[in-house]
């Protein structure tokens, strides 16, 4: 029988692999483990760097491309006095390793499902959409005390004297651990998103 034929096969495929090697050298075995290992390694490397661009994340979906990529040109983030212009990345993703390579293999298939699906294909959806994104994000730099606008931005850095009287006092805050970055600064880098929960009660009937 087919079935029977086929288990056999894979019995002695799997005797097969865990049997020692009898006429190869641990050396060449190690060989073979160390260039695969290395393969793997800088593949994912220029994998993460190659779809860590700007240029990636900002014209690889039509979503982002039409909605997002030409908002976010608008911003002090994309252009400015000093020219310094974070990535997408550089504020969407963890910095550090391995929560870097989980964030962006769970983002990957996520965003990509999406945009398969159409979720935010045109304005009208984006729009209806948007709050419950920036939601998202809001509470992942909540979580991590704004790490990533911290990674340029040093409040140790800071020079009150050189800054507005508004922001040394609001500054305080975050010195005394009652409010993070983002908690003041939303919409830095895309155009205000509304709740769309308080443009309905606005429009309700009284
Ligand atoms: C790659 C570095 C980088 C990252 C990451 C970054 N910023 Fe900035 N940010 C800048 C630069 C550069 C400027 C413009 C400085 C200037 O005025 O020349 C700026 C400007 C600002 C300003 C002043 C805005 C204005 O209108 O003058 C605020 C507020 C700010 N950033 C907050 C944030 C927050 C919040 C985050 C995290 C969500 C963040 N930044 C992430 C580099 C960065
Ligand atoms: C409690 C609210 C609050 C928190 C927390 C806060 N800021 Fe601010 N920040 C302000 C206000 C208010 C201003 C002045 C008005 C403005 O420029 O938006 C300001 C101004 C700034 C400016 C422009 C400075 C200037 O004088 O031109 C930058 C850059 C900035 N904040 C970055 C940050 C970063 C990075 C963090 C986190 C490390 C942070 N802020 C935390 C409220 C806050
Ligand atoms: C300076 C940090 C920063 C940079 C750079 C940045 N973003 Fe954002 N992004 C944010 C923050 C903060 C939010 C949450 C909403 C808000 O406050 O504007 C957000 C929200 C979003 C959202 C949710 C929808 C929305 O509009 O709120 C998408 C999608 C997004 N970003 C994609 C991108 C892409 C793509 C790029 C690069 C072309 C980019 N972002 C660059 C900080 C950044």
């Amino acid at each position: 029988m087919a079935s029977s034929h086929q288990a056999g096969a894979l019995r002695r495929f799997f005797g097969w692999l865990f049997s020692p090697s009898g006429s190869l050298s641990v050396f060449v075995l190690l060989l073979v483990g160390v260039v695969v290992g290395a393969v793997g390694v800088i593949g994912t490397q220029v994998g993460i760097a190659m779809s860590g661009t700007t240029e990636f994340c900002g014209t690889t979906c039509h979503s982002h491309e039409k909605f997002v990529y030409p908002d976010h040109k608008l911003s002090v983030h994309y252009t400015n006095r000093t020219g310094v212009r974070p990535e997408c990345t550089d504020c969407h993703v963890p910095h550090s390793y391995p929560a870097k390579l989980f964030y962006k293999a769970k983002a990957g298939l996520v965003d990509a499902f999406a945009e398969l699906n159409g979720t935010i294909s045109t304005q009208q959806k984006f729009d209806k959409e948007r709050w419950r994104l920036a939601n998202i994000v809001w509470d992942e730099m909540k979580a991590d005390n704004s790490a990533n606008c911290r990674s340029c931005h040093n409040p140790q850095a800071w020079n009150p004297e050189k800054q507005s009287e508004d922001a040394r006092k609001a500054h305080k805050k975050f010195f005394s651990g009652k409010a993070t970055c983002i908690e003041c600064h939303t919409g830095v880098a895309h155009k205000d998103v509304e709740d769309p929960g308080e443009t309905q009660k606005a429009a309700a009937p009284k």
